[in-house]
């Protein structure tokens, strides 16, 4: 992995994009009711845990992040220890990943300087900042630059992409095809020859997952709650074998 180390970024300093909030009144509007489920989401939120304005949109809560954690360990095989997030955030899968102590690696890849540097301190206040490797920079880029030194029988990629901005649907069935800024094909295509795992909207459409399965293989599609309401729902993709032409 020695390519796959070369672009590590070391902690990175917050900037203003980052804040703790700590008044309802210094929030803004559209992230107020994010906010008001605060503890839900970080709950060791008072440590100082920090967000930009954006990623409170697309942070996974604890309690999900972590059933899904124990999930993609329970689905793996023990032979796979490198574990790659595409889509690393504010830290909300990653950290909780990391606090499994089920890989041995831990590669988190973020392309918003100041949305890496929230994980970062957020990933130190778990006490799992030294436990992953951080890598600012364009998930699909950085795996084209380092296919080489990803071994495929060893990794399992996690991605949570974004899925179009917080009023991301409004229909019954979500249209994977055109989730912005990335199709569920873009994200399968980099990662089809590893297990993944995909974090989507709750409404996915299935029948567009189920086109992701190599041969007669099966995907397993779980539905994850909290409060009795679906937040979302990941799809454990095996991967697909590729010739190395
Ligand atoms: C839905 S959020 C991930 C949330 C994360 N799982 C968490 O729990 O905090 C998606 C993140 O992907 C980042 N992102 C978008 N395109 C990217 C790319 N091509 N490479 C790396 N990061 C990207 C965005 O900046 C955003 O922070």
């Amino acid at each position: 992995m020695s390519d796959a180390e070369s672009n590590t970024a070391a902690y990175l300093p917050l900037t203003e994009k980052c804040h703790h909030y700590t008044r309802r009144s210094d929030v803004d509007w559209d992230i107020q009711k994010y906010w008001a489920q605060r503890y839900s989401i970080f709950s060791l939120y008072d440590e100082g845990i920090h967000m930009t304005d954006d990623s409170w949109f697309g942070v996974t809560p604890e309690p999900v992040a972590n059933k899904v954690a124990e999930d993609l360990s329970a689905l793996t095989p023990k032979s796979k220890t490198v574990l790659i997030d595409m889509f690393a955030g504010a830290g909300g899968n990653v950290i909780a990943f990391a606090l499994s102590k089920r890989w041995s690696t831990i590669i988190a890849i973020e392309k918003d300087p100041s949305v890496i540097a929230c994980a970062q301190h957020n990933a130190n206040i778990y006490g799992v900042f030294e436990q992953i490797t951080w890598i600012n920079d364009d998930s699909f880029s950085y795996l084209e630059k380092n296919s080489t030194s990803i071994d495929p029988s060893k990794t399992v990629i996690f991605a949570s992409p974004p899925w179009g901005g917080p009023g991301y649907t409004t229909d019954k069935i979500f249209n994977l095809n055109t989730m912005a800024p990335y199709s569920i094909k873009q994200i399968h295509n980099v990662c089809r020859g590893m297990d993944s795992a995909l974090y989507l909207p709750r409404t996915s459409d299935l029948r567009q997952i189920a086109k992701l399965a190599p041969g007669e293989e099966k995907i397993e599609v779980v539905q994850y709650c909290m409060e009795g309401a679906s937040k979302a729902l990941v799809a454990y993709i095996p991967a697909i074998a590729l010739t190395s032409s």
